[in-house]
């Protein structure tokens, strides 16, 4: 399969090439790193981006920012961020790149484990994550030619305990190759409509 990998110099995106490149052609793709570059909250910059990339069989989305803010310091416009980028993001490279997706292709959209088990300053990650979760639902229905749309709803990775571990005590992390197992499910199995939960 060609499969457009986007985030994938990141922590999650890095662990899904190595998953994925053992069968398929994987195209890295980032925001300033990878063979092509993209910035998901600008749909231009998405449209220019397949025109590059031209027809594919799965597209896995491994990006998305929020602001990570407590709630009594949060105002709407903190929200605009997770917004633009991690929900309408992701939402248009499925909107947009259907139309350049093979019949039978997959996205594979990434949320997160904030909307089910919240922590302090999450707001705008888990409503975010929320409406991914309900989108993949929703447009799996919809979706014509057998196209499909996944998530993949991770906790905390171990590689990024690093920085993370302080807003996620008691949470157990997991290894990111474990994680990129759910994308291969999603990519080269045959489910549509789900989040795959990791952890
Ligand atoms: N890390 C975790 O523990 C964890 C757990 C659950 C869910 N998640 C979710 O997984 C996703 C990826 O997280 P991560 O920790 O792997 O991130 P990361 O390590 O910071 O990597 C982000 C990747 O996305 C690319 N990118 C950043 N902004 C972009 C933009 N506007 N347009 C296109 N590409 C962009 C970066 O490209 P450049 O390298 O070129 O900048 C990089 O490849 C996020 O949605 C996050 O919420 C992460």
């Amino acid at each position: 399969m060609k499969i457009l990998l986007i985030g994938a110099s990141g922590t999650v995106g890095s662990a899904v090439a190595t998953e994925l490149a053992q069968r398929h052609e994987v195209i890295h793709i980032g925001r300033n790193s990878g063979e092509l570059q993209v910035d998901i909250s600008d749909p231009t910059s998405i449209r220019r981006l397949f025109e590059q990339t031209g027809r594919f069989d799965a597209l896995v989305s491994a990006v998305g920012s929020v602001t990570f803010k407590a709630l009594g310091e949060m105002t709407s416009d903190d929200f605009t961020l997770g917004l633009q980028n991690k929900l309408m993001g992701q939402v248009n490279l499925l909107l947009i790149g259907r139309e350049f997706a093979n019949d039978g292709a997959s996205f594979t959209l990434t949320s997160g484990i904030l909307n089910r088990d919240p922590i302090r300053t999450g707001a705008s990650a888990a409503m975010v994550n929320g409406a991914l979760d309900a989108f993949v639902k929703a447009a799996a229905i919809e979706l014509p030619r057998g196209l499909r749309v996944n998530a993949v709803s991770p906790t905390v990775l171990e590689e990024a305990m690093g920085s993370y571990a302080p807003y996620f005590r008691g949470y157990k992390p997991v290894p990111a190759a474990e994680v990129a197992l759910a994308y291969a499910k999603s990519v080269e199995g045959l489910q549509t409509g789900q989040v795959f939960i990791v952890g």
